[in-house]
């Protein structure tokens, strides 16, 4: 990408060439490349497209909200509360493709449902350079490629950020004057906080991770890492007064990486360290223990599962 301006020009008038009257939908996650897909979009064809945020019960704490106002100019916007669905889907699974693969599938259904209803004949997709790598290499399997597109008749795919990168995606994040809370974000894994429960992923294990999450998120900002977050990865005894008890293990994590293919694992002051530790269990009755994950990818991934 030379220029952010020429890029942005260029874009919204390749969407409104390939979509002219007809309408569109796409699925937002709250992450950078979806929003921006659906800003250019929107400001491309206005109200012919319809964005669709599912909220699965395994978003960030605050994501849904955030959405809601970051994305309050479009009238279309249709945000749909499906945790339950997803939540009764991933009961007893515990193998971590087989997490991915019901929440994609579930992705879809909700999806589909409000694609279909809308009369949509085009699907815009946040599409990076990166994900289409990995995709083809068969690294992993996002479920925002590949999956979508086979579900609706559609008559044409528009991904406006298919060849950029993420730098070059928050880039363009700031141009459209979206919020630099969205420009700025961590990267997200489209599986959501099931890649930060290890083994199977119910309500609980999913507000124990999120608000672990969140914690990790604001006490590490100043570190700048590319990612940190927060895990249940199982259970531990703990002392509450004169019992034992057994609580949550929660691992953090904090890499530096450039591109998500490697990383390595931050070093932390003891003291943020224990800040952290504190507040997790201070917040999280049911967590007994906190640990900090040293090790780099490769040998480890970055989330969990
Ligand atoms: P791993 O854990 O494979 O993660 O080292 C590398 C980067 O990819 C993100 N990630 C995913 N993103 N769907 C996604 O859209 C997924 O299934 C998925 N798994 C991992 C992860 O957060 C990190 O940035």
């Amino acid at each position: 990408m030379v220029d952010v301006e020429s890029f942005i020009d260029e874009a919204t008038a390749g969407i409104r060439e390939t979509v002219g009257d007809a309408h569109a939908v796409i699925a937002l996650s709250g992450g950078v490349d979806s929003s921006v897909a659906a800003a250019l979009a929107y400001e491309a064809i206005g109200e012919q497209l319809t964005p669709v945020y599912v909220d699965t019960g395994l978003m960030r704490k605050g994501e849904t909200e955030a959405v809601r106002e970051t994305f309050d100019y479009m009238e279309s916007l249709r945000i749909v509360d499906a945790h339950e669905r997803f939540f009764e889907q991933l009961a007893g699974v515990t193998d971590p493709e087989e997490k991915r693969h019901v929440i994609g599938e579930q992705f879809i259904r909700e999806f589909e449902r409000e694609a279909r209803d809308t009369g949509a004949d085009f699907l815009v997709q946040g599409t990076i350079y990166p994900d289409r790598i990995e995709s083809e290499g068969g690294i992993k399997s996002h479920h925002n490629v590949g999956g979508l597109p086979d579900v609706v008749d559609f008559e044409g795919i528009v991904e406006p950020v298919r060849d950029l990168y993420k730098d070059e995606v928050r880039e363009v994040a700031r141009a459209l004057g979206l919020e630099e809370v969205v420009a700025e974000r961590m990267p997200f894994p489209g599986p959501g906080l099931a890649v930060r429960v290890v083994g199977e992923v119910t309500p609980e294990r999913a507000e124990v991770a999120r608000e672990a999450c969140h914690i990790v998120e604001e006490e590490l900002e100043e570190y700048d890492p590319w990612q940190a977050f927060a895990a249940v990865v199982g259970k531990g005894t703990g002392v509450k007064g004169d019992n034992r008890v057994h609580g949550h293990i929660v691992a953090v994590r904090s890499v530096e990486s450039r591109d998500g293919m490697t990383a390595r694992a931050q070093e932390l002051d003891w003291e943020t360290l224990q800040r952290i530790q504190s507040r997790i269990t201070g917040t999280v009755p049911t967590v007994a223990r906190v640990v900090y994950d040293v090790t780099h990818k490769p040998p480890a991934t970055i989330e969990y599962e």
